[in-house]
């Protein structure tokens, strides 16, 4: 008798997905909706093929080191800094992410953020359901003027290409800074290279979207953040580490820039005791970036996928690491 592969998943997922990994897989679920306990984690990783990961799940060396027949980690997300893609490889572990189905959710999000921080959509709201709506005042609840500005994007890659696009809808200026430069989305988009610290003087927005890697840890630090405008607003849907949270706190209270829309933070959840809650100008969501029905489904199929290709002897749709095998 053919064994099947066994696989954990390490979080409630749809349906959907979960009949991919049926159809070829034995799997067991972390039944619950907090994040897997490390303890339970580390058991299961030592006899299992394959793992399905989130973002909340930390797969360091250590815990890579107690496996025994792991071939493959499919991780539910496109950002994959929770994962040591380098230890992974150096075992022979194929890792996977989802990147191109969740992009126009996030885009979406990103743009929703960038429009609520600069028009206080958020307070606004709470004004009016706690009462203190009284009377229409000429300068209340007055914000930055999106159409017109100019948006700085950092990294332009799929999610900051897709932003750029919803930028040009609103007549926006789109300059960026990114790893490699882009000529052909400057081309079709309009879009102008700059330097970061120009970048950072010039644009009344700056939206991030490069990955988290130790180039990009803190890289909006004090001296980044003390170049931007007064009037400037940062929205980070990437991931928190990129910003230096204790400089943006400063940043905000003494007026460095403007207003800040965050999706990411250091700690996730952020406390709800953080310093960053107790500011007015910061509009803060909880990472649903690419929280859709529709993409949410899709980045559970397609991790299903991935996770089932490596372990029946495919090439995965979307590798982080892979390498083909030599002819
Ligand atoms: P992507 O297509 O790989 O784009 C990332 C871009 O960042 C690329 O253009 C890359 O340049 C650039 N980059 C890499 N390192 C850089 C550096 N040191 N300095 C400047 N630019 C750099 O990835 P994506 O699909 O757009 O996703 C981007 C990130 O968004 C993910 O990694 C994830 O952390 C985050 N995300 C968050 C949510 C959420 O729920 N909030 C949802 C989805 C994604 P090259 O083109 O030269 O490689
Ligand atoms: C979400 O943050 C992702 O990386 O997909």
């Amino acid at each position: 008798m053919v064994t099947r592969p066994r696989v954990y998943i390490t979080r409630r997922i749809p349906q959907e997905a979960l009949h991919i990994v049926a159809r070829h897989c034995d799997f067991e679920v972390w039944d619950r909706d907090e994040p897997v306990d490390p303890a339970v984690l580390a058991e299961k990783i030592r006899e299992v093929d394959g793992l399905l990961t989130l973002l909340t799940d930390a797969v360091t060396e250590d815990l890579l080191a107690r496996a025994r027949r792991l071939r493959v980690i499919a991780q539910m997300a496109v950002g994959y800094d929770n994962i040591d893609v380098e230890a992974a490889t150096r075992r022979g572990i194929v890792v996977t992410n989802t990147p191109g189905v969740l992009t126009e959710s996030t885009a979406d999000l990103a743009f929703a953020l960038l429009l609520a921080a600069a028009r206080q959509l958020p307070q606004a709201e709470r004004s009016l359901r706690e009462g203190r709506w009284t009377t229409w005042r000429p300068m209340e609840f007055t914000g930055q003027d999106v159409h017109g500005a100019v948006l700085g994007i950092i990294g332009l890659g799929r999610i900051g290409a897709a932003v750029a696009r919803r930028a040009a809808g609103f007549g926006m200026q789109v300059i960026y800074y990114s790893r490699s430069r882009k000529l052909d989305l400057e081309a079709a988009l309009g879009c102008r290279y700059v330097d970061l610290p120009t970048l950072l003087g010039e644009a009344d927005f700056v939206s991030i979207h490069c990955p988290l890697t130790p180039e990009t840890h803190h890289l909006i630090g004090e001296p980044e953040l003390r170049r931007m405008k007064p009037t400037a607003v940062l929205i980070n849907t990437a991931r928190g580490a990129i910003v230096d949270e204790a400089a943006l706190v400063r940043a905000l209270r003494e007026g460095w820039i403007w207003a800040a829309g965050l999706d990411v933070y250091h700690r996730e959840p952020l406390p709800a005791d953080h310093p960053l809650l107790g500011l007015e100008r910061v509009v803060a969501l909880p990472h649903i970036g690419s929280a859709s029905i529709r993409t949410r489904t899709r980045m559970a199929c397609l991790a299903a996928e991935n996770l089932v290709a490596v372990l029946t002897g495919q090439r995965p749709p979307t590798p982080v690491n892979w390498t083909d095998p030599a002819p």
